[in-house]
């Protein structure tokens, strides 16, 4: 164990090919392999102190303390995995809005999972860290990469973890994310996708055409086909959005306003003819990739359409690591 506190950042990612439901809910196997863009411009930063003289772990969110089960049941884990039982001190800020659907349990359990294992005295590898991170959040597994990354599901705790597509991209391309609601969302993204695996008399269609949709993707990826890569990821998140409207009780993440922009984007493509694809995950915010080279001239006809919402534009973003508090 390490009694100096450990800091670790790590990025939010997006999913252009969706995790939309679990296999074994206690240790996250998911459905379907996923694969994701990681982004510079969100990121959680984690600090972990073991500390003897603790009774329970005291976890901190943006500097307030915060109840957390799902951190609680993953410090047990990470105590677990290092044979021994001290509490530790856990402070986190999210320069990431949390519960919003941009993906905060993303860099939120990487970044733990990173600050923990190491303040806990473990040397995990990156495979470990990933396996690791899954626990905590299914999405986390992935951020531990930069660039694209795939979230291969395997079968079983040690089979199941991200492994990298693309590192280190020299592809210029970028999201715009829309900021439509920064507030939590009602239903997270384990009680949705839980939902509809009970539910959804559409799931094993899902499983058949995203399991299609990840393997086109690599190849449009592999030749830097942005407009296949767009389409696949457009018509990949739409469909893990029908799911919800077909699940018993139904349900959705759509606002108006992330329909309008939606719509917008479509517009912009067909009568601009400027590249761009959008995609949204458990909560209304509309995120949309594009080339960087375009991202100025849509974010400027976006903004002058949409004066209420911001957009914010981030860049491919590097995988988890150590950083000085
Ligand atoms: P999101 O779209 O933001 O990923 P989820 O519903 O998947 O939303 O996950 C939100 C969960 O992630 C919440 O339960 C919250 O407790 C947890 N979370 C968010 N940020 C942090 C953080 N920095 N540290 C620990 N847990 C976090
Ligand atoms: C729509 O990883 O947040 O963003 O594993 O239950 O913590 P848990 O869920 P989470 O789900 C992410 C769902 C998604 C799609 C994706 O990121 O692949
Ligand atoms: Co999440």
């Amino acid at each position: 164990m390490n009694n100096s506190p450990i800091t670790a950042r790590a990025h939010t990612n997006i999913a252009l090919i969706k995790y939309w439901g679990k296999k074994d809910v206690d240790l996250i196997i998911p459905q379907n392999s996923s694969l994701s863009l990681t982004l510079d411009h969100f990121y959680t930063d984690t600090t972990v102190k073991f500390d003897e003289g603790l009774a329970q772990d005291v976890f901190t969110l943006n500097g307030e303390p915060a109840e957390n089960p799902k951190v609680n049941h993953f410090m047990d884990l990470v105590r677990k995995l290092a044979g021994i039982q001290t509490f530790a001190r856990i402070d986190s800020i999210n320069h990431v809005p949390s519960a919003a659907g941009l993906a905060s349990s993303a860099s939120a359990f990487a970044a733990l999972a990173a600050a923990a294992s190491k303040a806990a005295g473990l040397d995990l590898s990156r495979k470990d860290l990933s396996r690791l991170a899954r626990r905590g959040s299914g999405s986390a597994s992935r951020s531990i990469y930069g660039g694209f990354v795939e979230w291969q599901q395997g079968q079983d705790d040690q089979t199941s973890y991200a492994v990298p597509v693309e590192e280190h991209l020299d592809w210029s391309i970028g999201m715009l994310v829309g900021i439509v609601n920064s507030g939590q969302k009602k239903i997270s993204s384990r009680a949705g996708m839980q939902t509809v695996v009970e539910t959804s008399p559409y799931y094993q269609g899902w499983i058949q055409s995203t399991t299609e949709d990840l393997k086109s993707i690599k190849k449009a990826i592999q030749n830097r086909d942005f407009q296949k890569v767009g389409e696949i990821t457009e018509s990949n998140a739409l469909k893990m959005h029908a799911l919800n409207l077909s699940a018993q009780p139904h349900f959705n993440y759509f606002e108006p306003m992330s329909l309008a922009i939606m719509q917008e984007v479509e517009r912009i493509r067909e009568e601009e003819h400027i590249p761009c694809y959008y995609t949204l995950d458990a909560g209304p915010n509309v995120k949309i990739l594009c080339m960087q080279t375009d991202a100025p001239a849509i974010q400027r006809i976006l903004a002058s359409k949409f004066d209420q919402i911001t957009f914010e534009f981030a860049k491919p973003g590097e995988g988890a690591r150590f950083i000085e508090a």
